[in-house]
């Protein structure tokens, strides 16, 4: 039986992992991932969402894509993209330092100074290369169910994160995998009532410095909030 300690030491081991080892993962153990990812709940189990899989020649080919229509844009990430969910950028503030600290935190251990313009567009490169990993995910959620589709989404994507960690792969959810849903729909077919969310990029682990870089983890009474006095 996992005790509480147990789950905390295995959850607070997850780590986005941003550097991948050139070492396939077979589609069943994707798929056995994905099936421990449908542990989570769903608004009266709906399961509002769908996922591509992408390996192999398809992978290759779609990273080759996205790079090139990132560099088309030549610009800030999202920029020349029609993502199906918009979102605030910069982030609102009260999260935008919060967000920051991830950026500098990434940059410092990669080497890269913030005024090196063309080395963070290689990393943002970096991000449609899935940062080598040999699989990318790509996730949609129904449009019909608003927050609860791309709520579940998330549970979804935690546990099969989790499970994922268990055998020794990592992943990283990747926001920039949405941005470009035009690519993802050349490749797959989606039905028009979905709309793509994010990616994931999933493999195993390279010993890469990156790896090492830990987001802070913010203490929990920050989100608490007072009752009324
Ligand atoms: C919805 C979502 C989108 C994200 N997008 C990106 C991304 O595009 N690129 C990236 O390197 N990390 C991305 N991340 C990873 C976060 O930066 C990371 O989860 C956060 O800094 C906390 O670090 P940890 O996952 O190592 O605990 C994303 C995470 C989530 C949940």
């Amino acid at each position: 039986m996992l005790t509480p300690q147990d789950f905390s030491e295995f959850a607070q081991q997850r780590r986005s992992t941003r550097d991948f080892l050139n070492k396939p993962v077979e589609l069943e153990t994707i798929k056995d991932i994905l099936t421990d990812g449908m542990t989570a709940p769903s608004w009266s189990n709906t399961r509002p969402f769908v996922v591509a899989i992408a390996q192999g020649e398809q992978r290759d080919r779609i990273s080759k894509k996205l790079v090139a229509r990132l560099n088309e844009s030549k610009d800030l990430p999202g920029m020349g993209s029609k993502p199906d969910y918009t979102h605030e950028i910069p982030y609102p503030a009260g999260l935008v330092e919060r967000s920051m600290r991830v950026g500098k935190g990434i940059y410092e251990t990669l080497g890269i100074d913030r005024s090196d313009s063309k080395a963070r567009f290689s990393f943002l490169e970096r991000n449609y290369e899935f940062f080598g990993a040999p699989a990318a995910l790509f996730f949609f959620t129904h449009k019909g169910l608003d927050q609860f589709g791309t709520l579940d989404l998330g549970l979804f994507m935690e546990a099969a994160m989790l499970s994922a960690q268990t055998r020794g792969l990592g992943t990283c959810a990747q926001g920039y995998l949405g941005n470009y849903p035009d690519i993802i729909r050349e490749e797959f077919e989606v039905g028009d009532e979905y709309a793509l969310v994010c990616g994931m990029s999933l493999g195993y682990p390279s010993e890469h410095a990156i790896n090492t870089w830990k987001a802070e983890r913010l203490p929990i009474d920050e989100l608490l909030l007072q009752p009324k006095s």
